[in-house]
């Protein structure tokens, strides 16, 4: 497990992009997992900056996102695809085909998160994986008390995660109350993961986590166990 600590949100983007920079530069066709969320824009910024310099290419890899919203049309600017397009996909020369999310709008949910597990399998696994951390400790969308030994599934937002997330929306009203997420035991099976947290509101979150104490109650404490951990954290104060 690595803790590296950065004094900006900027240098948090460019050490977690140097992380991504390597691996692709070892295994062109490495298998990634992505977040979204405040904190990997600037980690996008950064990795799009990358490919534009030639330091690397996507003509290879395959990607998954952790999570998406359940109902909400894929074309809205809420959903986590066009988050995804916008900050990313669009800037790169990544094919449709080979990136991946889960489908909130899938007729059959139950049957969309048994796919998904089963299209990360085929694809080989997950190289490395990015994650953001909630100030609550949820990882993705896993909430507190979530099963450690979770797989893909549909969850229920609580609360405060819907506040949270209310920024990308007009109005709290039109925050889904429910989404597709890789459950823990899937972000468990990912080979490499870097954890990105910067800001005031995240020292806490950060504090329970180096505490070191494993809990369901605590998502993020799960991590803890996983052979190759980066934790890129910081505050403003
Ligand atoms: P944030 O969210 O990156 O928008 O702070 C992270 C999370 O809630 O997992």
């Amino acid at each position: 497990m690595k803790w590296i600590k950065v004094s900006s949100y900027e240098e948090m983007s460019k050490v977690a992009c140097s992380i991504f920079v390597k691996q692709l530069q070892h295994k062109s066709n490495s298998v990634l997992g992505f977040a979204t969320g405040g904190s990997p824009v600037g980690f996008y910024k950064e990795i799009v900056k990358s490919y534009q310099a030639g330091e690397i290419s996507f003509d290879h890899v395959r990607s998954f996102n952790l999570d998406e919203y359940i109902g909400i049309p894929s074309n809205s600017p809420a959903s986590y695809y066009s988050y995804m397009v916008e900050n990313f996909f669009q800037h790169v020369n990544i094919s449709k085909e080979n990136y991946h999310l889960p489908d909130g709008n899938a007729i059959d949910l139950k049957e969309e998160c048994v796919r998904y597990d089963k299209s990360i399998e085929e694809s080989g696994g997950i190289d490395l994986q990015l994650l953001g951390i909630g100030v609550n400790g949820h990882i993705a969308f896993n909430e507190p008390g979530t099963s450690f030994a979770s797989l893909t599934n549909i969850v229920n937002l609580t609360e405060s995660t819907r506040i949270e997330n209310a920024r990308y929306f007009e109005n709290i009203a039109d925050v889904p109350t429910q989404a597709i997420t890789m459950g823990i035991q899937s972000i468990m099976n990912t080979k490499k993961i870097v954890l990105t947290a910067f800001g005031d509101k995240k020292v806490a979150a950060i504090d329970q986590l180096y505490s070191g104490k494993i809990t369901e109650d605590y998502p993020a404490s799960q991590l803890l166990m996983h052979p190759n951990l980066t934790v890129i954290y910081g505050s403003e104060g």
